[in-house]
């Protein structure tokens, strides 16, 4: 290979590793109240910029649920939920619920397709009922209400490690 051949190649692998993507999202998990606004955040920023966003697919999903897609155009599939068509030219392409309910809680994952890369990020979005804690230390206060449930748990649990340990369940049988 030519001297000049072998620069080009070199500066061409430089300028593919350089081109990369990047994707920061909010520290996992993000904890909330019902009734909070709570952003979840996924930015991108590839090197070197600007982002083509022609090149870019985005998606939201909450809990194998898509909720947002960035594809040419921006479709939102819940109506409570919000995303900046702005922000997103900047690589911003956070999600804002503006009302936390308990179904909010649980897995969301950002995924982005760019021509120099893919990514998939993970927030996991806890809720706090105020509601829910107090019935459930009505509870502890009075174990014998619980208690059916909790014998049921332990059966359940029981169940579970008999398909688990069935092989050897089978050979103590035999003895
Ligand atoms: C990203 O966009 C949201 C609005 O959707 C905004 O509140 C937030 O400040 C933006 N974050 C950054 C880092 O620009
Ligand atoms: C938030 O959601 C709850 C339950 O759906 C509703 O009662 C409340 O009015 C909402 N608050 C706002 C500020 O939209």
């Amino acid at each position: 290979m030519a001297p000049q051949a072998a620069f080009a190649v070199f500066f061409l692998l430089i300028r593919v590793s350089l081109s990369k993507l990047q994707v920061t999202t909010s520290a996992s998990p993000v904890e909330a109240k019902v009734g909070d606004e709570v952003l979840l955040t996924c930015l991108m920023t590839v090197n070197p910029p600007p982002l083509d966003l022609k090149q870019l697919m985005i998606q939201w999903f909450h809990r194998g649920k898509m909720l947002v897609e960035y594809d040419n155009e921006l479709t939102i599939q819940d109506p409570d939920i919000q995303v900046s068509e702005e922000e997103l030219q900047k690589g911003n392409f956070s999600l804002f619920i503006p009302n936390i309910t308990a179904q909010r809680a649980g897995n969301y994952r950002c995924y982005i397709y760019y021509t120099s890369g893919t990514s998939m990020k993970e927030i996991v979005l806890k809720v706090e009922d105020p509601s829910k804690v107090e019935e459930k230390e009505e509870h502890d206060v009075c174990p014998k209400d619980s208690s059916p449930e909790v014998l049921k748990k332990v059966d359940d649990v029981l169940e579970k490690l008999k398909t688990l340990t069935g092989e050897m369940q089978k050979c103590l049988c035999r003895q």
